[in-house]
């Protein structure tokens, strides 16, 4: 059974609250249609009721369990605006601009999950990723002892061999656009844990390079190889069961045949490799979004790593099954909250 399948089994056991920023995409209205129709919880679309309607109309989707939330009607408006304004970047906002400010799709729904009115929140359907991004940055923050939040995103390629039968776990294809070092082992220990929490697999985490275990004279390879040795010690401090490698070019990294040509020997990952992390956010989105269009493998993310709550920022170009794919992995997280975000802000 693929992982996506696995997920939405679990969500059927333990199903979760779903808050959607744009309510009227006609995506988010058939993934919606779909969590309700398989069992894995309730859907909350936010945005301008008529215009849900029409487009469910128009679709011919039934919107029976599927509930819509207009923000300026909203019931829970004031205490959203309460808890706006309590918040200490908006704290010296005036009536009007907390009035207008809470009203953004982004900000409401981030404020539904902050105060557990929401297990898990979906954005970016129509939204520019920073706009996403920057509201859940502010409103949720990120967990304790955790500075940068970053993303991930798994590709489910048809060729099983690969990675977890056929997931490919990869990051951080949507967020930090040059991270160092120490940022990008935290992207590398962030990821490799939610792809053994998801698969229950051990991970093999490749910290990508234009070289194999390249000249550290090159600024780029020395930052690879300082953040691969900076990866294994934060694995060994925080317990996890994981090998990782790097600098290694993406060939090495997945084919067995090119990881011994390149004098790979002894490596546990080269070949083998089911996380890949990325230099720097324009390899990783380019590499993410190439895959898709030429292999046309589904693609689920950017999983929102290292907020208080668990949150997704799906791309533009995203289908209805990578939304509720997306949905699944983020609502997972909701279903076991206190492993993978500790006991703090669970009470909004
Ligand atoms: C995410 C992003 C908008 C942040 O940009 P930025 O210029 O740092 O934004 P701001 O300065 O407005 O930061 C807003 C807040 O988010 C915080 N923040 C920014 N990046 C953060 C990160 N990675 N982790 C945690 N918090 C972060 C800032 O500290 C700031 O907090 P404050 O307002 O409480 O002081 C920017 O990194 C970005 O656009 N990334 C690429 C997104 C993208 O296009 N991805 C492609 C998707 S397909």
């Amino acid at each position: 059974m693929n992982l996506i399948e696995t997920l939405i089994g679990k969500l059927q056991v333990h199903p979760k609250r779903f808050v959607f920023t744009d309510g009227k995409d006609a995506r988010v209205l058939q993934a919606a249609r779909q969590i309700v129709t398989r069992k894995m919880g309730a859907p909350l679309l936010i945005g301008d009721r008529t215009s849900i309607k029409e487009m469910a109309a128009k679709l011919d989707i039934n919107t029976k369990g599927i509930r819509i939330m207009e923000p300026e009607r909203s019931s829970d408006i004031d205490q959203m605006r309460e808890q706006l304004r309590a918040i200490p970047r908006f704290a010296d906002l005036s009536d009007e601009e907390i009035r207008d400010k809470s009203i953004e799709p982004s900000v409401f729904a981030s404020l539904l999950l902050k105060s557990n009115r929401a297990d898990a929140l979906i954005s970016g359907a129509t939204t520019k990723a920073s706009n996403a991004l920057r509201a859940l940055f502010q409103i949720i923050g990120t967990q304790p002892g955790v500075k940068t939040a970053s993303s991930l995103l798994i590709i489910d390629m048809e060729a099983k061999e690969v990675g977890i039968h056929g997931a490919l776990f990869m990051g951080d294809c949507g967020v930090i656009p040059d991270p160092d070092a120490e940022q990008l082992a935290d992207i590398a220990i962030t990821t490799a844990r939610l792809a053994h929490h998801l698969t229950n697999e051990r991970p093999k985490v490749a910290l990508l390079s234009f070289s194999t275990y390249g000249n550290p004279r090159h600024p780029s390879v020395a930052k690879i190889q300082a953040a691969t040795e900076l990866a294994r010690e934060k694995a060994r401090q925080v317990n996890l069961d994981a090998d990782i490698d790097g600098d290694l070019q993406i060939d090495a990294a997945l084919d067995r045949a090119t990881a011994q040509l390149k004098k790979t020997e002894g490596s546990p990952v080269a070949g083998d490799a089911n996380v890949l992390i990325f230099p720097d956010l324009n390899s990783g989105n380019i590499a993410t979004k190439l895959i898709h269009l030429l292999s046309g493998a589904n693609k689920y993310g950017q999983i929102v790593m290292g907020l208080n709550k668990p949150a997704v920022e799906i791309s533009r170009g995203a289908t209805a099954h990578d939304i509720l794919g997306a949905a699944a992995i983020a609502g997972c997280q909701a279903i076991d909250h206190r492993l993978l975000f500790g006991m703090g802000n669970n009470a909004g």
